[in-house]
């Protein structure tokens, strides 16, 4: 059974992937791609209803973006979002004009009133708050269109054409703080295109299992397994489909987290698979001997986390197949130019060129993170493993700032379970989206009982972030707070000091390295 496709053409706007999390949250299938793309290709995509998103451009200068000539007439819904609304308006005999002092521009929370009648806000609030991002505006609206929302400052906020099914707005209704965002953009999909809502992770399961079955037969396939959501899910996966062809190698470089190595172990226990822990501390520790400089830090562990699967997959002897994790923000990201690199990301999960495998197969590559989360429930993984928040591939080797001894990394492990166990206990896991203690490379004076100490510091790092492209430092609770500090200093040796970050990003990065 095929799924019901939504088409989102980017046209360089910075929340494409949210207008894509947003739509498959309504539980149907999109895919965002270039703006670029043809017209016989966006034929042969053959989708119920295509969304144009934001942009930074303006739709009247020279060199700007549009969509395939034709796509007006495909007979196909569209809903242009901001830059996309232009489109619309720009494409169709309206006029678009920079907002100058006309009172139009308008950048955040705004209340907006809206014409019920229109498809997009049936059944919704009359007046509830958009977030508006535009610094252009419709002049004139185009024939065959009419006006169906406004604002205090801006009398052309939305417009629809019911009888082609074109639909506009100049807000962000994939953005949180539009009020009822979601709703419009399910009326869009089930009102306006006829979606029935055939995306569900539980049909994916049983979909994925069957292809990869077929695809593998009696073949052999390795992965490398991190313990991180996606590559668990992934071998959750083909543990269901290939039971014992699957081997697991799941290298523990002794940068982990307390007793992650146990419980990934115990996650798999429920299938009969292969599953190769080795490890490989010592060999690591010697690697990282004397280094300092964060990026080092990550080429060194990159390449020895290759060598050591290199020598596992020898043993093991020919595979014909490598599963990987990869994920769809992953895969839009690398689709990205100009991407600078901020960090060189080293994912464990994924894996190098020199693999010498008939082919590489990766079935999470077009789910989002929220939807690899589900079909690890699906499969039947621990709410530990399928909530666990992101760790990055070098582990605690950038949260030791500064030279990596076993010593530092025992510390920071025990500090660190215990800001994990109080947040646990505090029940705000899912409130955060990232939190961690890091060692700090400094030595301060400190006093216990009678004595002067002169030991380590810990710092305390916790964001809440949409996509960890920009973040914001979490407001624990003090108490919450005063609590972690005072076990930390009580219950780990060598550490006389607590400290709060208080940056988000930019400028810092989530990461101290
Ligand atoms: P930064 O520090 O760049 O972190 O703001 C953003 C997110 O990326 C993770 N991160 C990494 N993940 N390898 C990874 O697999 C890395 O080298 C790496 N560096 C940062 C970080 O934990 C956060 O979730």
């Amino acid at each position: 059974m095929k799924n019901q496709k939504i088409l989102i053409l980017n046209f360089g706007g910075q929340y494409d992937q949210l207008i894509a999390r947003r739509v498959r949250e309504c539980n149907v299938y999109c895919e965002v791609k270039p703006y670029t793309m043809t017209l016989s290709k966006i034929r042969a995509f053959d989708p119920i209803g295509i969304i144009f998103t934001g942009g930074p451009d303006s739709v009247y200068k020279e060199n700007s973006y549009h969509p395939a000539e034709g796509i007006f007439e495909l007979g196909i819904p569209i809903l242009g979002i901001c830059y996309g609304c232009q489109l619309l308006a720009h494409h169709l005999g309206g006029m678009v004009t920079a907002a100058e002092n006309e009172n139009a521009r308008e950048y955040g929370k705004t209340l907006t009133f809206y014409d019920n009648s229109c498809l997009l806000f049936d059944g919704l609030d009359e007046e509830s708050i958009s977030w508006m991002s535009h610094g252009d505006y419709m002049k004139k609206v185009p024939e065959g269109f009419k006006l169906v929302a406004h604002s205090g400052k801006c009398p052309n906020v939305a417009i629809c054409d019911k009888e082609r099914k074109f639909y506009g707005v100049q807000f962000h209704p994939e953005v949180n703080h539009t009020e009822n965002g979601t709703a419009m953009i399910r009326n869009f999909l089930y009102k306006v295109c006829g979606a029935v809502g055939d995306w569900t992770m539980e049909s994916y399961m049983h979909r994925c299992i069957e292809e990869i079955r077929s695809k593998v037969g009696k073949d052999k396939v390795l992965l490398a397994l991190s313990g991180g959501v996606d590559s668990s899910v992934c071998a959750a996966l083909f543990a269901e489909a290939v039971g014992t062809q699957l081997t697991c190698v799941f290298v523990d470089h002794g940068l982990l987290r307390k007793d992650e190595g146990d419980e990934v172990e115990k996650a798999f226990e429920k299938w009969n698979i292969n599953l190769n822990r080795v490890n490989a501390k010592e060999r690591f520790l010697k690697k990282l001997e004397g280094i300092i400089e964060p990026e080092q830090k990550r080429k060194i562990i990159g390449e020895e986390f290759i060598r050591v699967f290199e020598e596992e997959g020898k043993k093991i002897g020919r595979t014909d197949y490598l599963a990987q994790g990869t994920i769809y923000p992953d895969v839009i990201e690398s689709g990205k130019e100009n991407a600078e690199t901020i960090k060189s990301h080293h994912n464990v999960g994924g894996l190098p060129d020199f693999v010498d495998f008939k082919e590489i197969i990766e079935p999470l590559r077009l789910l989002f993170k929220d939807e690899v989360r589900e079909l690890g429930r699906q499969l039947g993984l621990p709410e530990y493993m399928v909530m666990r928040q992101p760790f990055p591939g070098p582990g605690l080797a950038i949260r030791v700032i500064g030279e990596i001894t076993k010593e530092k990394l025992d510390i920071l492990r025990e500090a660190d379970f215990i800001f994990r166990d109080e947040i646990a206990k505090a029940r705000m896991e899912s409130q955060l989206n990232q939190y961690f203690a890091v060692l700090t490379n400094m030595k301060s004076v400190g006093v216990m009982g009678d004595g002067r100490t002169y030991d380590w510091a810990i710092a305390l790092r916790s964001v809440t972030t949409e996509d960890f492209m920009t973040a914001d430092w979490s407001r624990i609770p003090y108490e919450i707070l005063d609590k972690v500090s005072s076990r930390i200093v009580n219950e780990v040796s060598h550490v006389n000091r607590v400290l709060y970050d208080i940056t988000s990003k930019p400028p810092a990065t989530v990461e101290f390295e």
